[in-house]
């Protein structure tokens, strides 16, 4: 059973562990972003870990290779499963991101390395206007794609409105994971391209991240396993 990553956009430990205790014994996949992260510190991973859920740790690393190295040789040492970068920084610092979860996994199995193309919250003309890019978004994300494959990394962040043609260029094992999920019976909130489970599976992702249909909603277990359902049909 593929499982959806559960996005703990929450600020406290103690959200956290209102929210996980709606699942006891079950283990999750969920994704521990900067809020909760810099808010509580790397004590929030082990203590998730304790309870036997899977991580995706989503701090998006972005500076020069050197100093994100050295940042994933602390991270790799957490014993998540998955973390990213933005392909922004370039094919040199990705190259380096993931030779610093090699060196900081040691022996153990390094874990998954993914990169943001462009941010689903930047549209095609912002880009175009903010970043100088004359290519349109597909053409920069499907670019940002290549440079990741090339730089050795496991897959990128992005629409699931865009999956199919990054598996098309890229490959079935390149993985494609995919925020903006809703079920029909959700409102979009601040997200613009939403796509429910299910479609997100017909088109392509490897991974859904679904943060407030599953957080915010009065039965989270209901909603968890209806993402579920639909997300492995
Ligand atoms: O509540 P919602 O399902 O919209 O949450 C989506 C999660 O995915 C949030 O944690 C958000 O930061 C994250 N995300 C995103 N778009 C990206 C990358 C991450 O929405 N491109």
């Amino acid at each position: 059973m593929n499982k959806p990553i559960i996005a703990l956009d929450f600020q406290t430990y103690e959200e956290v562990e209102t929210f996980l205790a709606n699942f006891s014994g079950e283990s999750l996949s969920v994704k521990v972003g900067m809020e909760l992260f810099y808010s509580n510190g790397p004590i929030i991973v082990e203590k998730i870990k304790q309870q036997n859920h899977a991580i995706f740790l989503d701090l998006k690393l972005h500076d020069i290779p050197n100093t994100v190295k050295s940042a994933m040789i602390s991270l790799a040492k957490l014993g998540v499963d998955m973390l990213n970068v933005h392909a922004a920084g370039g094919e040199k610092m990705m190259e380096f991101a993931r030779e610093g979860l090699e060196i900081g996994a040691g022996s153990g199995k390094r874990p998954k390395l993914i990169a943001v193309t462009q941010l689903t919250s930047t549209s095609e003309a912002a880009m175009q206007t903010e970043q100088i890019v004359k290519a349109s978004l597909l053409e920069s994300v499907l670019h940002y794609s290549d440079l990741t494959k090339q730089a050795g990394l496991d897959g990128v962040v992005c629409s699931a409105l865009e999956a199919e043609e990054i598996r098309l260029q890229n490959g079935e094992d390149f993985l494609r994971v995919t925020p903006g999920i809703r079920l029909l019976s959700d409102a979009a909130n601040d997200q613009i391209r939403v796509v429910t489970p299910e479609k997100a599976r017909v088109i392509g992702s490897t991974n859904i991240v679904v943060g407030r249909s599953i957080t915010q909603a009065n039965d989270p277990v209901k909603a968890y396993n209806q993402v579920l359902k639909e997300w492995n049909v």
